[in-house]
């Protein structure tokens, strides 16, 4: 069990078991983008483990860019996704892999698909390492699925709750008190 500010979290996803998913991930990926060099791009912040790790194992050339959205304080989402650190690379014409942590709601990849997509991406597919289909809210293709879990806030491998928590090698969910 952990603390992280007022809440308690328990043991959930083993690193081990993190760890197994996400090459088996990256196989798929080797598979499908053999001989092609897409740009992955990761989201900051609760990707950068994820995307570190998952790069590791990847064996097809590749370019990695990271931007920044926002849309998420404490626990609940706005539902709003403001872009802090934006693309410095062109996409165009490139096929890209969105590297996220987890897909919630999905509104921010559903906000950030289009955007991809106008600026002249071949291909744009997304690699998560996360998802709760249980609150998907918007229509969105998932190609690519390390693991689903059920509605429930976590924290660790690189996940946060208020900024903290990321540092963790295993997964923990929130405890109901
Ligand atoms: P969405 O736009 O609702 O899909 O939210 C996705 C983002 O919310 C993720 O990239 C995470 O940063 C954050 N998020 C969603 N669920 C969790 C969670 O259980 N723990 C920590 N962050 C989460
Ligand atoms: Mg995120």
């Amino acid at each position: 069990m952990i603390t992280i500010k007022d809440k308690q979290f328990e043991p959930f996803i083993h690193h081990g078991q993190i760890a197994d998913r996400v090459a088996a991930l990256a196989e798929k990926l080797n598979a499908d983008y053999k001989g092609k060099n897409p740009i992955l791009i990761a989201i900051l912040n609760g990707a950068f483990i994820f995307a570190a790790d998952l790069v590791r194992h990847l064996t097809f050339d590749h370019e990695i860019q990271f931007v920044k959205y926002s849309s998420y304080e404490g626990m609940d989402t706005t539902g709003k996704v403001k872009e802090l650190i934006g693309l410095s690379l062109s996409i165009e014409n490139r096929d890209v892999i969105i590297v996220e942590d987890i897909i919630d709601t999905g509104t921010t990849m559903y906000n950030l698909l289009p955007q991809l997509k106008a600026k002249g991406a071949k291909s744009v597919e997304i690699a998560t390492l996360l998802m709760k289909p249980g609150k998907l809210a918007v229509p969105l293709d998932v190609k690519y699925c390390a693991m689903q879990i059920p509605n429930e806030f976590i924290v660790g491998y690189g996940l946060d709750y208020d900024g903290v928590g990321r540092n963790y090698k295993s997964i923990y969910v929130v405890k109901e008190d």
